[in-house]
C-alpha cells in the first residue's frame, strides 16, 4: 500500500536544504509513496496562553493551523522534520510549535509510534548549538519513533547536493524510515540518545529524557537514573494527569496567591509598543 510521507520544512527559503532535502531523501524510497509538504513559517500558530483548557478537555481558545498541522501527522505514515540552524538552535517556529504541545495529549495515541527522521541543517562548521534537541523534544512529545536524528553542514540554499555524502546518508534515511533499524548515535545519553546534555557537578543530565549519567576513566557512559519522561502513551498521559491536579491546586489555593499578589498589582508601568 502506498505510505504517505509528510514533510514538515521549518525553513522559510524557497529551494532552501531543508525543503530540497527531504525531496531527495524520497526519491530513494523503493516503494510506492506520496510527499506531502508543509511549510512551517508559513503557518499561523499563535503562543499558548497556558490557560490549561486543552488540559481539562476543553477547545483551544486559538483558532490556528495548529491542530490542522497535527492532523496531518496523524494521517501520515512517517514524518520527515527538517530545520535550519538559526542561531544555534532550531527555528523558532519549532519552539511555537511544540510551547502548545499540551495539545499533543488529544491525539497521542494516533501519533504514537510513527516513524520521523529529524534533521538539522546548519551552515558554518560545528555552530550548531542545541538544534537537535529541540527537533527530538517536539518528536518526543508528539510519540513519535525517531529513526535518525542527523546534522548537515549546507550554507547556501541548495548546497547540500555538492556533498556525496549526504546523498548516500539521504539513501540510507529512505532506507531506514520504515524498517526496524534506527541510525542513532552511538555517544548522546545512554538512556535516549540525544547529545545535548548539562552538566552539573558529578554527572551529566539528558536535555531530553532527563536520565542522570557519567562517562568513567575509560570513556563509557554509566547510567545512573533514567528521567522518567519518555514512554508509551500511558506513560506520557501521567503527566497530564500530573498538571491537571496542579490546576486544581492553584484554583484552591488561589485567595491565598492572590493575597500575595495584589501588593505588587501597582508597581511598573506596562508599556505599549503600538
Ligand atoms: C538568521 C540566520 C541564523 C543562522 N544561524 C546559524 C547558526 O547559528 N549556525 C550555523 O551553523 N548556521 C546558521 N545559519 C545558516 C543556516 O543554518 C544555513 O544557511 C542553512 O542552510 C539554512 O537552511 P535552508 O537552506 O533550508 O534555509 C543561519 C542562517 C540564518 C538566516
Amino acid at each position: 500500500m502506498s505510505k504517505l510521507i509528510l514533510g514538515l520544512v521549518g525553513s522559510p527559503r524557497r529551494y532552501g536544504n531543508c525543503e530540497v532535502y527531504i525531496k531527495e531523501i524520497t526519491t530513494y524510497m523503493e516503494f510506492e509513496h506520496r510527499l506531502e509538504l508543509i511549510r512551517l513559517p508559513g503557518l499561523n500558530i499563535m503562543p499558548c496562553n497556558a490557560c490549561y483548557s486543552c488540559i481539562m478537555d476543553s477547545p483551544c481558545p486559538h483558532k490556528d493551523h495548529l491542530e490542522r498541522l497535527i492532523e496531518h501527522i496523524v494521517r501520515a505514515d512517517g514524518i520527515i522534520i527538517a530545520t535550519p540552524v538559526y542561531y544555534f538552535g532550531a527555528h523558532s517556529i519549532f519552539k511555537r510549535i511544540l510551547d502548545r504541545g499540551f495539545l499533543f495529549y488529544r491525539y497521542l495515541e494516533k501519533t504514537y509510534g510513527k516513524p520521523c527522521i529529524l534533521i538539522n541543517i546548519y551552515g558554518i562548521r560545528d555552530r550548531i548549538g542545541v538544534s537537535p534537541q529541540a527537533l527530538m523534544v517536539l518528536a518526543t512529545f508528539l510519540g513519535l519513533d525517531i529513526k535518525a536524528s542527523v546534522n548537515i553542514k549546507a550554507a547556501l540554499p541548495g548546497e547540500v547536493f555538492f556533498s556525496e555524502v549526504y546523498r548516500k546518508k539521504a539513501k540510507q534515511l529512505a532506507d531506514i524510515i520504515f524498517s526496524e533499524k534506527k541510525a542513532i548515535n552511538t555517544y548522546g545519553c545512554p538512556f535516549c540518545s540525544s547529545e545535548i546534555v548539562r552538566m552539573k557537578k558529578d554527572y551529566l543530565i539528558c536535555t531530553l529524557c532527563h536520565g542522570r549519567f557519567r562517562i568513567d576513566e575509560n570513556g563509557r557512559r554509566i547510567k545512573i537514573k533514567e528521567g522518567g519522561v519518555i514512554g508509551p502513551p500511558e506513560h506520557m498521559f501521567l503527566h497530564r494527569d500530573w498538571l491537571r491536579g496542579m490546576k486544581a491546586r492553584f484554583l484552591s489555593s488561589r485567595k491565598k496567591i492572590m493575597r500575595a499578589i495584589m501588593p505588587l498589582n501597582s508597581i511598573g508601568e506596562w508599556v505599549n509598543l503600538d
